[in-house]
């Protein structure tokens, strides 16, 4: 797919493949130590500096243990169902497909319980939004999509982590693009009624409406 291309090529690109081989090194350590492989490619404390990569910081530490384990076993349902059956501390973790270039390979690496202590420790960091280049027009457009068809779930403009939807306010232009290509080619699963609430948008108002909304999200800091 051209768009996985393009992301694969964007991050080895500065990164290189030789940077997956220390991924592997899961033994129990300190939450920073258990970390430190994320950072490479996620940045400096989970703020990311490449645009196809998401920041993970600030984000709530049960979308990146559901996002883990979606990752970590590849999508199986029945087993990451068990896994979160099987474990309080995963009682409230929804589980939703995701496509992946890299971090399948990543999550394979850690433990459940790393998993735990990673998304934790990530979780308590702050969500740092960066300096994008945004249209103004497109993303005042956006802003009343936004309100109209997703606050309801991401809420205070995509801000709140609480919401266990990720973070979109001040996430990377390229990555939401990447994502929303996703969603919209079914590679990666989403809430049924976020999928209502995005063919309604498309139906209403074309497909520049996407567009506009990446821009109000990467508008914000
Ligand atoms: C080699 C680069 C690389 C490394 C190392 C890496 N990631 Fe990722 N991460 C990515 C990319 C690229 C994506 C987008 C999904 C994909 O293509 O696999 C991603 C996506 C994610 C997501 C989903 C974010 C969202 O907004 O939904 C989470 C959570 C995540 N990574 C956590 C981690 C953690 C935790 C570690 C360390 C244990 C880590 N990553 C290490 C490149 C990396
Ligand atoms: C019914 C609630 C709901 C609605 C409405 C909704 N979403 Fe979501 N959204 C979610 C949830 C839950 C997730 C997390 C899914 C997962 O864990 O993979 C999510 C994830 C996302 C992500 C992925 C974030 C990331 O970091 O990778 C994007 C992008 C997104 N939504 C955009 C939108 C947009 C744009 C709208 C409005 C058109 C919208 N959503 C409406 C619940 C909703």
């Amino acid at each position: 797919m051209l768009h996985t291309f393009i992301r694969q090529t964007l991050f080895f690109s500065v990164i290189g493949l030789s940077f997956l081989n220390i991924a592997w090194a899961g033994q129990t350590a300190s939450p920073s130590m258990l970390s430190d492989t994320c950072l490479g490619c996620h940045g400096p404390s989970g703020v990311s500096v490449g645009p196809a990569i998401p920041t993970i910081s600030g984000m709530s530490d049960l979308y990146i243990v559901g996002a883990m384990l979606a990752y970590k076993y590849d999508n199986d349902a029945d087993k990451i169902d068990e896994i979160i059956e099987a474990d309080p501390d995963f009682e409230d973790v929804e589980f939703f497909e995701r496509t992946s270039t890299v971090m399948n390979r990543i999550a394979k690496g850690y433990s459940e319980e790393e998993i735990k202590i990673i998304a934790k420790h990530f979780s308590e960091l702050p969500f740092k939004g960066q300096k994008q280049n945004v249209d103004a027009g497109q993303a005042k457009t956006g802003a009343k999509l936004h309100e109209k068809y997703c606050e309801k779930c991401h809420e205070d403009g995509g801000s709140l982590a609480e919401d266990d939807a990720g973070v979109l306010a001040g996430q990377w232009a390229p990555y939401l693009e990447f994502t929303m290509a996703d969603y919209a080619n079914g590679d990666r699963a989403q809430p049924k009624k976020m999928k209502k609430k995005m063919q309604e948008m498309q139906e209403a108002h074309g497909d520049k409406a996407v567009g506009e909304l990446i821009q109000f999200y990467a508008n914000q800091k």
